[in-house]
């Protein structure tokens, strides 16, 4: 009897779990002054065991790159290509032609959601998406079926956890933003009716970046806050109380059951005083160990697909919404863990297999030169090495906050002299800087040396490549 109950037992787990698991993908962003080559991070994501891999357009060296690796693609659409694809129904055909279609060959790439846009109804983009998006989705979707694609890649639109709102900060008061209530209604409503899902950035981060009153604690997943209470639900964090708030937005514009993606979530680790490692981690550790507990959230219980944000720092990215954008990685530029993490939610940390096969430049910084007799021109010559290169770790509360004035101006200089590829000429700066071979990091904060890039080696191996075919045409001489 007792056996029976727990093979009983047992059949019932081994039904129920496989359906219901988190899934945990990465997304994997390029907007860095010396990006990793494609296939140098391809196989960082298969040492490191990672699935799913969400992009931002779809490059199609990148995109190549994944082909016969089995990890799960969602391709990206740029904003400034919706209003293309949204006017001309052809070229939404050319596009799926050119960017899908060429990549399904046997042994090809996994192709599973195409995202149209991204977080295109920001509020701080004035509407400028509103009329295109809509249209670019549908042009897209139907260029999928038409390619007989339809029923196994599907459209969706990343959004901005802005696009709904709660005026109590209670879940089940949550509804669309009201400008774009109508258009969401009948987005969703698309969406459900291709059996696709909506994709949702969350980011306990940006509460507490926005908002200086808002209680830490309820950022993580540890408890110990003031928990929201919502008629018979207590949320403890944020995280949960968001993605409830959009069940219940979901649940009053009719399609209650569509699937749910969290399109990004992750907790930058500098340029801002809560972006730091110690933080990070701790995030991380509470989603990982969430996500492996297959709990879900009250409202939606069982495994949760999320991709986290992101896979690599990059040091070219708009700094407008804050100095945190650059560090949102959980690998460094150059490819390595920035803290121990266990995927398995087990809590057995480990460090990630870094990014293998990565060549640096020189060991060489570039610093303010000692001893000047003259400084008038320092701090215009640093907001210009800051305006090209990044000095978000300069930020009060930052890695590199604690440095002296010489030093921030040398961490300036070095930073613009790196992205430069360590070119003699922009070490200069009017005559006050000077290249060193003396690691000039300071304490916590590293003085970066830049890498080879990925366009870098294409030239490297087109000079070789013209070198050998210059010495065959010599050999034929001979
Ligand atoms: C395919 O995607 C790439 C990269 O996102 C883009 O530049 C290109 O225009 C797309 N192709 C077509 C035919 O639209
Ligand atoms: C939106 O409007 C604001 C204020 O009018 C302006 O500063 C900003 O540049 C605009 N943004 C875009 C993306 O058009
Ligand atoms: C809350 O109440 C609803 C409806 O009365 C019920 O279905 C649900 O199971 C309850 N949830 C919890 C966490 O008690
Ligand atoms: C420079 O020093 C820092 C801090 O000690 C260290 O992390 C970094 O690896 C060093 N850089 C090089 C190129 O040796």
């Amino acid at each position: 009897m007792a056996k029976a109950m727990v093979l009983n037992l047992l059949s019932c787990m081994l039904m129920v779990s496989p359906s219901v698991a988190s899934t945990i993908g990465v997304n994997w962003g390029v907007l860095s002054t010396h990006p990793l080559h494609p296939s140098f991070v391809v196989q960082m994501l298969k040492d490191n065991g990672i699935k799913n891999v969400k992009l931002f357009d779809a490059d199609s060296w990148t995109v190549n790159t994944l082909a016969g690796t089995g990890i799960e693609v969602m391709l990206g659409i740029p904003n400034n290509q919706l209003k293309r694809l949204a006017d001309k129904y052809s070229r939404a055909k050319d596009w799926v032609k050119e960017n899908v279609t060429k990549h399904l060959h046997d042994g090809g790439v996994d192709i599973k959601y195409v995202a149209v846009g991204n977080e295109p109804f920001l509020k701080s983009y004035n509407g400028s998406f509103i009329k295109h998006t809509f249209p670019a989705l549908q042009n897209i979707q139907k260029a999928l079926d038409e390619a007989d694609l339809g029923d196994k890649i599907k459209v969706t639109v990343p959004l901005n956890a802005d696009v709904y709102e709660s005026a109590s900060d209670k879940p089940s008061d949550g509804k669309f933003r009201d400008d774009i209530k109508d258009l969401m209604t009948d987005i969703v409503k698309y969406l459900k009716s291709i059996n696709s899902a909506f994709a949702v950035n969350i980011y306990p981060f940006l509460s507490l970046y926005q908002n200086p009153n808002f209680p830490k604690e309820f950022a993580f997943f540890d408890g110990g806050g003031n928990p929201v209470q919502d008629k018979n639900i207590s949320y403890t964090n944020v995280f949960d109380a968001n993605y409830d708030t959009l069940v219940w937005t979901l649940k009053k514009a009719g399609v209650p059951d569509l699937k749910i993606i969290v399109g990004e979530v992750g907790w930058p680790t500098d340029g801002d005083k809560n972006a730091n490692l110690e933080n990070a981690k701790k995030f991380y550790d509470g989603l990982l160990k969430k996500l492996a507990s297959n709990k879900g959230t009250p409202l939606r219980p069982g495994g949760l697909d999320v991709y986290l944000f992101g896979l690599i720092d990059e040091d070219s990215k708009s700094i407008a919404p804050g100095n945190f954008e650059r560090h949102w990685g959980i690998f460094t530029y150059d490819g390595k863990p920035k803290f121990p993490m266990d995927f398995t939610g087990k809590g057995n940390d480990k460090l990630m297999v870094p990014v293998k096969g990565i060549q640096y430049l020189e060991s060489q910084w570039c610093v303010l030169k000692e001893n000047l007799k003259d400084n008038s021109l320092v701090g215009q010559n640093m907001d210009y090495a800051c305006s090209l290169g990044d000095c978000t770790s300069l930020t009060k509360g930052s890695s590199c906050s604690q440095l002296d004035e010489r030093q921030s101006t040398s961490y300036a200089f070095n930073m613009y002299f790196q992205i430069n590829d360590q070119s003699v000429e922009a070490c200069d700066f009017q005559g006050l800087a000077t290249i060193t071979k003396t690691n000039a990091s300071v304490g916590n904060c590293l003085f970066p040396i830049q890498i080879v890039s990925a366009g870098h080696s294409l030239n490297l191996a087109s000079t070789v490549t013209s070198f050998v075919a210059m010495l065959l045409i010599l050999f034929m001489f001979l």
